[in-house]
């Protein structure tokens, strides 16, 4: 029913499909075909009519003169060439179909789309007379169809060609998605998954990180298609589109009046755009626009050479889809393709096909037999006049057919095979294989029934589609052709870079591929040494940013009303840092890390504490050591002389205890140098505060002994001097177990313990003894604060007493000095961190020890050593009275 439907539809259609912009009702002179007779035929649909003029080359004619005259897109003809050289490869070949001859017929889509269905019927029916359906006296086995080239040619032609059931073998763009691949199931796709193809444009600005891009397309379903596809992806991988332009293809090469005014209306702007890479889509036609925006304008409107340079000096990196070729239409003979040096391509995989060239080489119009193209191709690709030629008011040069095809350059021909020729060459292979398959099954029942061969047999095209969804054959350059599932061909894309020449020809290098066997995240692979840059532009590889990306050290901040890759740079606050480019936030370093500087990075926190290497804990230890020393030195002239009085009086044994507390008050200022651990935590605080605590008692006990000693030398007392040396000793022995007792609470209830502080300095980590408890640490502190001044009272009372040995003033000095160094020690010790903390306590207990040791026995010491006469009793006590 469908069927009947249409074919009614379409003969209806024509007369309008006929009325094109030429004047008068006759159809205009423009089907171009190529007819070749064989057993089995394949069907071309390619384009080469890029569009009509009626007064090429810009020549006024009267109004009877006008002709249409087809304007072709010359380097298309490669595409029908490629058809056509395959074909007779593949019957020269006797292990493919060796006993069928295949002819073609391939005929022009030209550039009205409407064309198509008749263009397609011509293909399946008779002509001159079309009728539907109807193949009166005619031998046509069209057994499949390759073409066309631009989605909108590709799915007329498909709507037909599925009523019949034809395999179709589409080599240039379509839409992907948009029509359903269900509803064509004799279409065949000569092109990888497209969406591949949108994963490699992709994959290919992050590589480069091209964050800030153009997007140019086609103004068509196609170019909806793909803006709604792309967009999305880009966004998704923080890339933004700086401006979307869409080609159109109704330009109107010949009138120099619609010129001026599209023209006028869509300028370059993009080519100012901070966006150097700018990707286009969507078909030649999109290339061909691109040119005529940017070189039109020097041509048509006089341009100087200042202008001119500035505007054909535009450093972009142009990123086109497989579906572009870099072709020119004959009025853009001046352009300079020199402005897309540079360019990066994705390109359906190819290779050179052996023995193509030659066969381009040999191409001459008076050998081409029922080529209904090459008379036009020659004339135009070599602007000369062919003998014979049927279009009056033409001139120029008779060509001479010597002409070589190798001079002409490449945005007009090419003599190596493109991909799209090499996409055409393998349909007709894919085509003749499944043939091939379908005759060797045939050759058992023709064996049995002597039948004729296979194309005097009538071979419906259906039965092609089975073999064709399973086909798989290694081409001549050794490549596998074969479809997937969706009648795609498997397989993937190379990345090409455009190398321009000064005489306007070009190549276009490999340089890398998207293959989609690899995951994700490697499918781009590009040998970036081999790419040739644009020469203008600034940097290579080029930047695509809409600002410079933020260092580390700044973090992005929105600039509102513009999209998110513009951005300001926000320096990090302190203490935060960012060590990526274009960081969204700044973070704070982890645990044990500091931000540097620059605030770029953290450095790992250096350890505080007061290490035996630095010159402040050698020069303490010196001192501990020195003070020990002397404290020894002065124990030993003691012990050696401990008979005379001055040693004998006030209780030689406190005396001694005296000593050798101090002498260990000096050492135990040595447990507070070096990296604490768990054994100097616990006994740093502990042995400071017995040591002392015994110290201060025997200073406490001998200010006793000089009161018990006056009171017991007064007649009557009751003390006796033992008592007075008694008492002395539990004065020590009472006031130090306190000590051990508070200590003793301290250890049991927090003991110090080895820590970090992590938090106090930003750039360092204090390796500390924690005291556990801080209220224990003074409460030591604060008993031998206490004991001290009880010991200075008691002294300060004493110090007029008549004696013979009367220490008391000397105490009191002492504890004078003591006080004053411990009192200032607090603040200090509070106001300090880290490593200063244990220096002040080391030298609060080096200034206090040494001032005791100091006050109370440099005078003896003076005496038993230099004023030895002195030290006898008798002297003392004449000496008193
Ligand atoms: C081709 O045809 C010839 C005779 O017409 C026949 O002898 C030969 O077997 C055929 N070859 C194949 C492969 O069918
Ligand atoms: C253009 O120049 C390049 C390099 O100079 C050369 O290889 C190429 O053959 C030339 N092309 C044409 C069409 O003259
Ligand atoms: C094509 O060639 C490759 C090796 O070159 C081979 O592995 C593969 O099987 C061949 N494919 C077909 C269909 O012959």
């Amino acid at each position: 029913m469908a069927e009947a439907v249409m074919l009614l539809l379409i003969p209806m259609l024509l007369p309008h499909v006929y009325s094109m912009k030429c004047p008068g009702n006759n159809p205009p002179q423009i089907p171009h075909q190529w007819y070749q007779p064989g057993e089995i035929l394949i069907g071309g649909i390619l384009t080469l009519i890029g569009c009509v003029s009626q007064n090429f080359p810009f020549e006024q004619h009267s109004d009877q003169d006008y002709q249409c005259y087809p304007i072709l897109l010359t380097k298309f003809y490669q595409h029908i060439l490629a058809l056509v050289f395959a074909i007779h490869e593949i019957n020269e070949n006797p292990s493919i179909l060796p006993n069928v001859t295949l002819g073609f017929h391939i005929h022009d889509s030209t550039i009205d789309i409407k064309w198509i269905y008749r263009t397609t019927l011509d293909l399946l029916f008779t002509s001159p007379e079309l009728i539907p359906n109807y193949k009166c006296g005619s031998q046509k086995k069209m057994i499949g169809v390759i073409g066309g080239h631009s989605s909108e040619i590709t799915s007329n032609i498909a709507t037909l060609l599925t009523l019949y059931k034809i395999p179709q073998l589409s080599f240039g763009s379509f839409e992907s998605g948009l029509d359903g691949q269900t509803n064509m199931p004799s279409f065949y796709r000569m092109f990888p998954k497209e969406a591949l193809q949108y994963e490699g444009i992709v994959q290919l600005l992050l590589h480069f990180r091209w964050k800030w891009v153009g997007l140019m397309t086609l103004d068509d379903k196609r170019g909806d298609h793909f803006l709604q596809t792309l967009e999305p992806m880009l966004s998704r991988n923080g890339i933004c589109a700086a401006f979307t332009e869409k080609a159109t293809r109704q330009i109107q090469w010949d009138d120099i009046g619609f010129m001026l005014k599209y023209l006028d209306s869509s300028n370059a702007n993009f080519l100012d755009s901070k966006a150097n890479a700018i990707i286009v889509d969507g078909g030649t036609g999109t290339f061909i626009w691109l040119a005529t925006i940017i070189f039109m304008p020097t041509i048509l409107m006089k341009l100087t050479e200042a202008e001119y340079v500035e505007r054909t000096s535009a450093g972009k990196v142009w990123i086109t889809t497989a579906q572009i070729d870099f072709a020119f239409n004959l009025f853009q003979k001046a352009f300079d393709i020199g402005i897309f040096h540079g360019a990066l391509s994705f390109s359906i995989h190819s290779k050179d096909i052996l023995g193509f060239q030659k066969f381009l080489q040999l191409l001459k119009p008076s050998r081409a037999k029922g080529d209904g193209f090459i008379k036009d191709f020659w004339e135009q690709v070599f602007e000369c006049v062919l003998p014979g030629s049927a279009n009056p008011g033409k001139s120029g040069e008779t060509c001479s057919e010597e002409e070589s095809l190798e001079t002409v350059p490449a945005p007009f021909f090419d003599m190596s095979m493109t991909d799209h020729s090499y996409s055409i060459y393998n349909a007709v292979y894919a085509i003749a294989h499944a043939l091939h398959i379908l005759d060797s099954s045939r050759t058992h029942h023709r064996a049995m029934y002597n039948r004729d061969s296979l194309a005097s047999l009538n071979v419906p095209p259906w039965k092609l589609h089975t073999l064709l969804q399973r086909i798989a054959f290694n081409n001549s350059a050794g490549d596998e052709v074969t479809f997937d599932e969706q009648q795609e061909l498997k397989g993937g894309f190379d990345i090409t870079n455009l190398i321009t020449f000064p005489n306007n020809s070009y190549v276009r290098v490999k340089i890398g591929r998207l293959d989609p066997q690899v995951p994700l995240s490697k499918r781009v692979i590009i040998d970036e040494d081999r790419i040739k840059w644009n020469r203008h532009l600034p940097q290579v590889p080029p930047f695509s940013v809409c600002n410079d990306p933020c260092k580390p050290g700044y973090s992005r901040k929105k600039k509102e009303g513009e999209k998110f890759c513009c951005y300001h740079c926000d320096l990090c606050p302190e203490g935060k840092m960012s060590d990526k480019e274009d960081m969204d936030y700044c973070i704070t370093c982890s645990e044990g890390h500091y931000p540097s500087q620059g605030q770029d990075q953290c450095l790992p926190k250096i350890t505080n504490f007061l290490s035996f290497h630095e010159p402040l804990s050698i020069i303490l230890a010196f001192f501990a050591l020195f003070f020990s020393l002397i404290a020894a030195l002065v124990l030993m002239s003691f012990i050696k002389h401990q008979d005379t009085p001055i040693v004998k009086a006030n209780n030689r044994t406190l005396t001694y205890i005296l000593l050798i507390s101090l002498l260990l008050c000096f050492l135990c200022s040595l447990l507070f140098i070096g990296q604490p651990n768990e054994v100097t935590c616990l006994l740093r605080q502990m042995t400071f505060g017995i040591i002392f605590s015994v110290a201060v008692s025997s200073v406490l006990a001998k200010t006793v002994t000089v009161v018990a000693a006056f009171m017991a030398s007064k007649p009557g007392n009751l003390f006796r001097k033992w008592v007075g040396k008694q008492l002395a000793h539990y004065i020590v022995l009472s006031c130090s177990i306190v000590q051990v007792g508070i200590c003793a609470v301290w250890l049991g209830s927090s003991p110090p313990f080895p820590d970090m502080d992590i938090h106090s300095l930003s750039r360092e980590i204090i390796v500390q003894c924690n005291e556990g408890s801080v209220t224990m640490f003074y409460c030591t502190l604060g008993y031998i604060g206490l004991l001290a001044i009880i010991c200075f009272i008691v002294a300060f009372l004493a110090r007029k007493l008549p004696d013979s040995f009367n220490e008391a003033k000397f105490i009191t000095f002492s504890m004078l000095v003591f006080c004053s160094v411990w009192l200032s020690f607090v603040p200090t010790y509070l106001s300090t961190k880290g490593k200063y903390m244990v220096a002040v306590e080391i030298f609060s207990i080096l200034a206090s020890s040494a001032g005791l040791l100091g006050c109370i026995f440099l005078p003896k010491c003076y005496v038993i050593i230099l004023q030895p006469e002195l030290n006898r009793r008798e002297q003392l006590i004449r000496k008193n009275h």
